[in-house]
C-alpha cells in the first residue's frame, strides 16, 4: 500500500472528514436566515486566499475543508435563506439534502443499470411520476441532465433527428453539410439558452424564424409563419421575465397539422402543471413534443437536477444514441440513453425523493405558494409607487420605479443592503428590477421584510427619510 493509500483509507474509516463537513454545513443552517444574502466587500477580498499555485505536496485536509469552511461558506450568496429573489434560483429541501449527501456516499455513476440498480430503478420511477404529473403522453422517457440547457439541446437533438427522417434524410449517418433546411420558429422572447442549443446543433442562427411576442412576452400566434414538416418550435411555460405561458393549445394545434415538431422549454413554469391554479396556462402544454424542465428550479432539488421529456422516445435515443465494446446494456434502464453525456451522478436520487415526500399535495402546494409570495410583493410595491409591469401569472414579478434612472439606483441599493437580493432585467427596452420567487424557505414575513428593504432604497435614492 502506498502511503497515499494508507492516508486516504485512514481518512475514509475516521470520518474526521465528513464530521468537519457536517459541523460546517450545520453551522451555515443555523446562521443562514441572518447572513448577508450577498456577501460583503471584505469577506469577498478574503477570496484572494485561493490565488496560489498548485501545491507541490499534499496537505492536511482537514486544512482543505477548514478553508472551505472560513472563507467559503461566508462567500456564498444565501439563497436557501429565503429572502434570495435572484434569477430563477431555488433552494433544496430538506430531505433532497440528505437524500443527495447519501448518494454522495454511493458515488454512482447512473450511465448504465449494471453500474447502479438504485440509479436506473429511480430513474425509472421518475419517469413515470413525471409523465403523470405533467399528464403528458403515455409513452413519454425522461433523461436526466444537469439543466435545462442540456435538456433543450436533447429535445432539439432529437427533433432534429425526427424531422430530417420525415424529409429522407439521416442525420446521424449523413450529417449537416448538405441536409434539407430545417426552420426553427421561435418567439422573440426565447430563453437564450435554446438560440445556444440551436448554434450547438449546428442549424445556424441564420435557421430560426423570429416570431412576435405579445406584452407578457407569450408569441402571437397570428404572427407565426406557414408552417410545414421541416419546423421546429419552441415554446415556453414561463417566461423567465414575466413567467408567462404560451398558447400552447392553438400553436400545438397549427404544428400538428404541418407535421412540424414542438419543443416546450418549461424550465421553472412546466410545474405549474402540478396544480389547477394554473390550468389556463398550462392549457394543452402536453400536446407537445418534447419538454425540458428543471427540479433545482421550482421543485426545489439541489442543483443539476435537469429533465428532458420526449413523447418519440424512438426520436431521442437515437439523436443521443452510443455504442461500445465494452457497454453492458441491460434490459432495464440504460440512463445514458437519453443523454448526452455517459458518465453522470445519480441526479434522479434527490428528485426521487422530493416527489416522494411531497406527494401531489406537497408539490402542488409548494407551486402556489410561489404564486402566492410574487402577488403579495407585486401588491406591497404597487402600494409603495412602484410600477409592476407583468400580469403576476406564476412566480416572476417585473418592476420599475418612475423612470429608469431610479429604477437602476434602487436596484443597486437593495442588492448592496444584504437584507435581500434580486436581479435586474431589460423588459420592452427598459431596465427594470426582476424578481423571482422560488424557494420553498420564502415566507410572508421575509416578503416584507424584503419590500422594507425595497422602500428603503426608493427613500435613499429620493433623499427622504425612511
Ligand atoms: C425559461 C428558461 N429556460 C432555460 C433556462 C436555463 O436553465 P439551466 O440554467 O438549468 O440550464 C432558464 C434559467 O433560468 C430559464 O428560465
Amino acid at each position: 500500500m502506498t502511503s497515499l493509500q494508507l492516508a486516504l483509507f485512514q481518512q475514509q474509516k475516521s470520518k474526521a472528514l465528513l464530521t468537519q463537513a457536517q459541523q460546517a454545513a450545520f453551522s451555515y443552517i443555523d446562521t443562514i436566515s441572518e447572513q448577508r444574502v450577498f456577501p460583503n466587500s471584505s469577506e469577498i477580498e478574503k477570496l484572494g486566499i485561493f490565488d496560489e499555485s498548485l501545491p507541490n505536496k499534499t496537505s492536511d485536509p482537514a486544512l482543505v475543508m477548514d478553508l472551505l469552511k472560513t472563507i467559503g461558506s461566508p462567500n456564498t450568496v444565501a439563497q436557501t435563506g429565503g429572502r434570495y429573489f435572484g434569477f430563477v434560483n431555488g433552494n433544496a429541501l430538506p430531505v433532497t439534502l440528505a437524500a443527495k449527501w447519501l448518494s454522495d456516499i454511493w458515488d454512482q455513476n447512473a450511465a448504465l443499470d449494471v453500474m447502479s440498480p438504485i440509479a436506473s430503478k429511480l430513474e425509472s420511477i421518475c419517469e413515470t411520476w413525471l409523465q403523470q404529473l405533467f399528464d403528458l403522453p403515455e409513452n413519454t422517457v425522461a433523461g436526466f441532465v444537469s439543466g435545462t440547457s442540456i435538456a433543450t439541446l436533447s429535445g432539439l437533438a432529437a427533433a432534429r433527428f425526427r424531422q430530417l427522417q420525415k424529409l429522407g434524410w439521416d442525420v446521424n449517418q449523413q450529417g449537416l453539410f448538405a441536409a434539407p433546411k430545417i426552420r426553427l420558429v421561435l418567439g422573440k422572447q426565447t430563453h437564450g439558452t435554446v438560440a445556444k442549443a440551436i448554434s450547438l446543433l449546428g442549424f445556424g442562427q441564420r435557421s430560426i424564424e423570429w416570431v412576435d411576442c405579445d406584452t407578457q412576452g407569450r408569441m402571437l400566434v397570428e404572427k407565426i409563419p406557414q408552417l410545414d414538416n421541416s419546423c421546429i418550435l419552441v415554446l415556453q411555460a414561463g417566461n423567465v421575465n414575466s413567467g408567462a405561458f404560451d398558447n400552447f393549445t392553438e400553436i400545438c394545434e397549427l404544428a400538428k397539422k404541418a407535421r412540424a415538431w414542438v419543443h416546450i422549454d418549461g424550465a421553472f413554469g412546466l410545474w405549474a402543471k402540478a396544480t389547477n391554479t394554473f390550468s389556463k396556462q398550462t392549457k394543452g402544454m402536453q400536446l407537445g413534443d418534447s419538454w425540458s424542465v428543471d427540479a433545482h428550479k421550482t421543485l426545489n432539488t439541489p442543483y443539476d437536477c435537469g429533465i428532458v421529456l420526449c413523447k418519440d422516445s424512438e426520436a431521442l435515443t437515437n439523436a443521443l444514441h452510443q455504442q461500445g465494446s465494452y457497454i453492458q446494456f441491460s434490459e432495464k434502464r440504460d440512463g445514458l440513453l437519453y443523454t448526452p453525456e455517459m458518465s453522470k451522478r445519480a441526479r434522479a436520487v434527490e428528485l426521487w425523493a422530493a416527489m416522494k415526500y411531497l406527494g401531489r399535495s406537497g408539490i402542488s402546494e409548494l407551486v402556489e405558494q410561489l404564486h402566492i409570495h410574487a402577488n403579495l410583493f407585486a401588491s406591497l410595491l404597487a402600494e409603495n409607487e412602484f410600477q409592476v409591469l407583468n400580469d403576476v401569472v406564476f412566480n416572476q414579478v417585473i418592476l420599475r420605479y418612475k423612470t429608469e434612472q431610479l429604477t437602476q439606483q434602487i436596484l443597486t441599493l437593495v442588492q448592496q443592503s444584504g437584507e435581500c437580493w434580486c436581479g435586474g432585467s431589460i423588459w420592452q427596452e427598459q431596465r427594470v428590477i426582476r424578481i423571482s420567487v422560488c424557494s420553498w424557505a420564502t415566507t410572508e414575513q421575509d416578503v416584507r421584510r424584503s419590500v422594507k428593504t425595497f422602500v428603503a432604497a426608493r427613500n435613499q435614492v429620493l433623499g427622504k427619510q425612511s
